[in-house]
């Protein structure tokens, strides 16, 4: 596939990367790739499994997604979705929640059938948490997996709510779907929602790094300069569990980039 004309690729740790110039180019050429995977897989097995991803990053990928489908150019008739995470605790209600934001900025505006869009849910009471996350594991191997996986990265270079760990590489690869404690760099850059630190959750429910890594495809989307520094080192610095995205690079094959000149400026020009 070829992602874009206006993109210039490259490749860092095995991984393909392209650059565009800036970020709404991406995210055109992130719809259409997602289109295009919906379209081969739903031809190919009848359904296709999309992981998906909240935050300011993708909010361009779904608007464009959203006029693809006004268009007829792109339908979820036969389409499961699984985000990646969700706070916890929170209500499906809290208009903070990932839930309310999947609504809000896509599930609403296509034709996804009501029991095909998957969170975690953080209703969840404490004591079933595990059963729940290994719960969601399951679902997604018994869908025959994710066919494609989409992903931002924190400033920290966490992906989905996988935070840095001292864990090492081999155990923090094995991470299933589990609660987690959000890192403080997380923190901070949710007060952007919440309003104030306080009011922002101390945990949340993630997708395992396992079940991530294990995606047919894996597009990850990073723009601007304050993602430079997790960028450069995720693609240019060892692979460890202290920079989760490094660990991209043992998926190598199956991973895209796609990111702007800002976020590439000064090592990947
Ligand atoms: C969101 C998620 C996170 C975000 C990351 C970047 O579902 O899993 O890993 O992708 O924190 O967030 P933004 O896009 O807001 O900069």
């Amino acid at each position: 596939m070829n992602p874009s004309q206006s993109a210039r690729s490259t490749e860092r740790a095995g991984q393909r990367v392209c650059v565009f110039s800036d970020h709404h180019q991406a995210c055109a050429a992130a719809a259409d790739w997602i289109a295009l995977s919906v379209r081969e897989n739903t031809e190919r097995r009848g359904r296709a499994v999309l992981g998906l991803a909240t935050g300011a990053t993708p909010l361009p990928v779904y608007s464009r997604l959203i006029e693809l489908h006004r268009l007829g150019r792109f339908s979820t008739e036969h389409v499961s979705t699984y985000n990646l995470d969700e706070y916890y605790p929170i209500s499906p209600l809290d208009p903070l929640s990932y839930r309310a934001y999947m609504h809000l900025n896509l599930f609403q505006h296509l034709d996804l059938p009501a029991n095909r869009t998957h969170l975690l849910d953080g209703t969840t009471p404490e004591e079933f948490v595990d059963d729940h996350c290994k719960q969601y594991d399951r679902w997604i191997e018994a869908e025959g997996g994710l066919d494609l996986q989409l992903l931002g990265i924190g400033r920290n270079g966490h992906i989905g709510f996988n935070e840095p760990t001292d864990l090492g590489e081999p155990r923090a690869m094995a991470l299933p779907t589990r609660r987690i404690p959000l890192h403080p760099t997380t923190r901070q850059d949710a007060v952007r929602e919440f309003g104030s630190i306080d009011q922002v959750p101390t945990h949340a429910l993630t997708l395992g790094i396992q079940p991530i890594l294990a995606a047919r495809s894996i597009l990850i989307l990073a723009f601007g300069s304050s993602k430079r520094e997790a960028v450069q080192a995720a693609l240019t610095g060892p692979a460890t569990s202290r920079v989760p995205a490094s660990l991209l690079r043992h998926s190598a094959e199956r991973v895209v980039w796609m990111i702007d000149d800002s976020c590439a400026e000064g090592w990947c020009d």
